[in-house]
């Protein structure tokens, strides 16, 4: 593993010598070893184990010249570490405990974090370690809207009628829930960052099924105040919205130099719209991984040549469970190639 300091250069205004690359859920089911290691251990055992959670990291960076690591762990885990029962089974995706009524709230305690989550930054230590200035390594987190629909709607839903229910029908009850999840957020996160993580990302996976008017009042103000908190720490701060692009001046202004886009628009009408500065990372779309090694190539060439000079590659979202890995090697090696300065 050659020692690869593009993707922070990138976010601190650097000039890189060729655009970097790393992909979310990089480390997971579609790669052999993680199925092996899988095969032994539970989900959250493995979330949960210190030195499984490091090895799971790293594994992707064995394999492909990636130019950044991110930390093996799942959004909900500070949900479980507030006392929320939390549970994956087999093929159906995460089970909670829904939240909905006052006594639920008043049984989430944000001041458990720290204890309940300590395998988090005790992994962090770790992988700095053994990373040795190899790869950065990002840390994450969901945001507090994303982590509401999880927390509220018991698992995914198809159309939030209980997170949005409560919106309506109880606002203030909402708006204590929101609050009560950004304060264990704030001790997740911090956890993170004095662990030594080097970059970070806010994942917003839900923010996008909101109107403006609606991501403004009930979700914004909550993201922006934890990507402060990271920017006064020093750190680089990602914030991803998917399916957002009705939503981009407002998230554009949420406080993170780097916005997270998915595939659905090109990054040329992103930059038109939030000017030079920004560092846009994204946003292949994942199903051109099942194309032919041409339409790969004439793919990556144009997310490349739309996002302008501050750009982080990435798929639009995360990596599927059965990609082929020889087309996730290509990816990489092709983003290097096609990135690479010609004195632009
Ligand atoms: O990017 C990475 O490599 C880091 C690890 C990571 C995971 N989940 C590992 C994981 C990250 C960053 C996440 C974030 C996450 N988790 C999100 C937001 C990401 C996004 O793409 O918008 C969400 C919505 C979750 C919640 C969650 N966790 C879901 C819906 C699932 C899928 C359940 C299923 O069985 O398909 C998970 C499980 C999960 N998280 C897996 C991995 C590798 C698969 C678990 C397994 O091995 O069975």
């Amino acid at each position: 593993m050659n020692p690869t300091t593009r993707f922070l250069d990138v976010l601190h205004g650097r000039r890189p010598d060729t655009t970097p690359v790393w992909i979310m859920r990089q480390a997971g089911r579609y790669l052999p070893e993680y199925r092996e290691l899988r095969a032994r251990h539970d989900f959250l055992e493995m979330c949960r184990t210190p030195e499984l959670a490091a090895e799971v990291t790293l594994q992707p960076l064995r394999r492909f010249p990636l130019d950044a690591a991110i930390l093996f762990s799942d959004i909900l885990i500070p949900l479980a570490g507030m006392g929320q029962g939390l549970a994956f089974h087999e093929g159906e995706g995460p089970r909670l405990e829904p939240v909905r009524t006052e006594a639920d709230l008043a049984a989430l305690d944000p001041g458990r974090v720290p204890e309940a989550n300590a395998f988090v930054p005790a992994a962090i230590r770790l992988l700095k370690g053994e990373l040795a200035g190899r790869a950065p390594l990002i840390g994450f987190a969901g945001a507090p809207f994303t982590l509401a629909c999880y927390a509220v709607e018991g698992g995914g839903s198809h159309n939030f009628r209980w997170v949005k229910g409560m919106m309506f029908e109880a606002p203030e009850l909402f708006h204590r829930l929101m609050e009560t999840i950004t304060r264990a957020l704030e001790h997740y996160i911090g956890a993170q960052l004095a662990a030594g993580v080097d970059a970070f990302q806010l994942f917003d996976t839900w923010g996008g099924i909101l109107s403006r008017p609606h991501y403004e009042a009930f979700a914004l103000p909550y993201a922006r105040r934890l990507l402060a908190a990271v920017g006064a720490a020093g750190v680089p701060a990602i914030y991803f919205v998917l399916d957002g692009a009705h939503l981009l001046d407002l998230v554009a202004g949420a406080g993170a130099p780097a916005l997270g886009l998915d595939w659905r628009t090109p990054l040329a009408d992103v930059r038109a719209r939030v000017g030079p500065d920004r560092v846009l990372q994204g946003n292949l779309d994942t199903a051109v991984l099942y194309g032919t090694p041409a339409a790969l190539r004439r793919e990556t060439a144009a997310v490349i040549a739309g996002a302008g000079e501050r750009h982080v590659f990435n798929l639009g979202h995360g990596v599927w469970p059965d990609a082929p890995v020889d087309m996730v090697a290509r990816l990489v090696d092709l983003v290097h190639e096609l990135g690479r300065r010609r004195d632009r």
